[in-house]
C-alpha cells in the first residue's frame, strides 16, 4: 500500500496547489485543515482538476489527540506542513495568536510525528527569515533575523527543527523558504482567496482589475531600486507546488538531513512592473497612487536559487506574465 502524505493547511492557497501536484505525482493525499482561512469546497476543485479527491479531516494542528488518532489510523509516510497564520500586520496586533497557532501548533505536530515514528517533514518557511537583506541574491547562509512576530514564528520554528534533527538524527526535514507566491492553477479553479482587504500586492491588484477596489496604493517610490518601488521575487504557485514534490522526493531518496532551501525565481520585479503585467493580462486599466512606505517593508529581495537546483533538481519556469494570466483567470471567476 502506498503511504499517504499528510498535508496540513491543504485547503489553503499553497496547500491546495501542492495537493494537485502531489496527486499528479502519484501520491495519496490526506488533508488536515481547520478551515480558519479556507473552504472545504476547495477539495471539489482539486478533484475536478486531478481526478482524485484528497482525504480530508477538519481539525486543528494544536489538537494532539486528533493528531495521534490520524497517525494511528492512516499509514503516513511524510508530512507537508502549511497550516499557520501568515498576516504580518495581524501578527503585530495579536502576537500570542501567532505563537499559539504557528509555534505551539507545530511543536504539537512534531511531538505527534515523533511518537508515531514519522520523521519526514516539508515545512513552509519564508524569505522573511532573512530580515533586511545584506546581499542580493540572498543565499541560504545569509544571517537570519525577524522584524515582526510572524517572521519570528518562522525563525523560532526553523531553530526548533534544527535542535530536533540534531538530537534525533533520523529526521528528514526540508525548510522551504518561499519568496513571494502569486498566480493560480491555470484552470482558474483554485487560487488565492484572501478574506477582507488583501494585505499582499497581487491579490489587491487583481481586485482593482476586477473593479472590486478603486486603486492600488503603491507603498513608497523612494526606494533605492530602478523605479523607486519595492522589488520582490514573485514565484508562480504552481512552480512552488512542484518545489514541494521535489523536496519530498529528495527527502525520501537521501540520508536524513535538515535542508534549508530557497524557493524563488532568482529575479526581482518592482511594484510598478507587476501592475503593468497585470494590466496586460486583464486588459484592464489598473489605477494606482503613490502612498508612503509601509512600515517594516524592505527595498528589495530576491533569491539565490542555486541550492534548489543542485539539491532538488528544481527551478521555477513560469514568468510574471504567466503568473498574472493565471491569477486573472482565477479572479475573473470570483464574485
Ligand atoms: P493560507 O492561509 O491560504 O493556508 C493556510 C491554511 O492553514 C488555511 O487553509 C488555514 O485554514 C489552515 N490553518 C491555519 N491554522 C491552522 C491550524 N491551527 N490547524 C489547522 N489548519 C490551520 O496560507 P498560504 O499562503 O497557503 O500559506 C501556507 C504556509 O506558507 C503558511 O505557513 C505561510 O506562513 C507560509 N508562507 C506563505 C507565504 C505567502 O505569501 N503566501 C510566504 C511565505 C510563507
Ligand atoms: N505593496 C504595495 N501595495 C500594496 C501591497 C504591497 O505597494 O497594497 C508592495 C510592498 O510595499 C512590497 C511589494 O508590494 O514592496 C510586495 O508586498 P507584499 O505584501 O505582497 O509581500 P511582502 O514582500 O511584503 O511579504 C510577503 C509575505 C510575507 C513573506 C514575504 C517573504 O506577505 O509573509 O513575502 O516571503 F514573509
Amino acid at each position: 500500500m502506498t503511504r499517504k502524505i499528510l498535508v496540513t493547511g491543504g485547503t489553503g492557497f499553497i496547500g491546495s496547489h501542492t495537493c494537485v501536484e502531489l496527486i499528479a505525482g502519484g501520491y495519496q493525499v490526506l488533508v488536515l485543515d481547520n478551515l480558519s482561512n479556507s473552504r472545504e469546497t476547495v477539495l471539489d476543485a482539486i478533484e475536478q482538476i486531478s481526478g482524485a479527491r484528497p482525504g480530508f479531516i477538519r481539525g486543528d494542528i494544536r489538537d494532539r489527540a486528533l493528531l495521534d488518532s490520524i497517525f494511528k489510523q492512516h499509514d503516513i509516510g511524510a508530512v507537508i506542513h502549511f497550516a499557520g497564520l501568515k498576516a504580518v500586520g495581524e501578527s503585530v496586533a495579536r502576537p500570542l495568536d501567532y505563537h499559539d497557532n504557528n509555534v505551539a501548533g507545530t511543536v504539537t505536530l512534531l511531538q505527534a510525528m515523533q511518537q508515531a515514528g514519522v520523521r519526514s517533514l516539508v515545512f513552509s518557511s519564508s524569505a522573511t527569515v532573512y530580515g533586511d537583506p545584506q546581499q542580493l541574491p540572498i543565499p541560504e547562509d545569509h544571517p537570519l533575523s525577524a522584524t515582526n512576530p510572524y517572521g519570528h514564528t518562522k525563525l523560532v520554528l526553523e531553530e526548533i527543527m534544527g535542535q530536533l534533527s540534531r538530537s534525533e538524527p533520523g529526521w528528514r526535514i526540508a525548510l522551504l523558504r518561499y519568496f513571494n507566491p502569486v498566480g493560480a492553477h491555470p484552470s482558474g479553479l483554485i487560487g488565492e482567496a484572501p478574506q477582507g482587504v488583501p494585505n499582499n500586492l497581487m491579490p489587491y491588484v487583481a481586485q482593482v482589475a476586477s473593479g472590486q477596489r478603486e486603486r492600488v496604493q503603491v507603498f513608497g517610490q523612494d526606494y533605492d531600486t530602478p523605479d523607486g518601488t519595492g522589488v520582490r521575487d514573485y514565484i508562480h504557485v504552481m512552480d512552488l507546488a512542484q518545489g514541494h514534490v521535489a523536496a519530498l522526493r529528495y527527502l525520501q531518496d537521501n540520508e536524513p538531513e535538515l535542508l534549508a532551501v530557497n524557493l524563488g525565481t532568482g529575479r526581482g520585479y518592482s511594484v510598478l512592473e507587476m501592475i503593468q503585467a497585470f494590466a496586460r493580462s486583464s486588459g484592464r486599466d489598473i489605477p494606482y497612487t503613490i502612498a508612503p512606505r509601509r512600515p517594516g517593508d524592505i527595498a528589495a529581495c530576491w533569491a539565490d536559487t542555486r541550492l534548489a537546483r543542485e539539491k532538488l533538481g528544481w527551478t521555477a519556469v513560469r514568468d510574471i506574465q504567466e503568473m498574472c494570466d493565471d491569477a486573472w483567470r482565477w479572479q475573473a471567476r470570483q464574485s
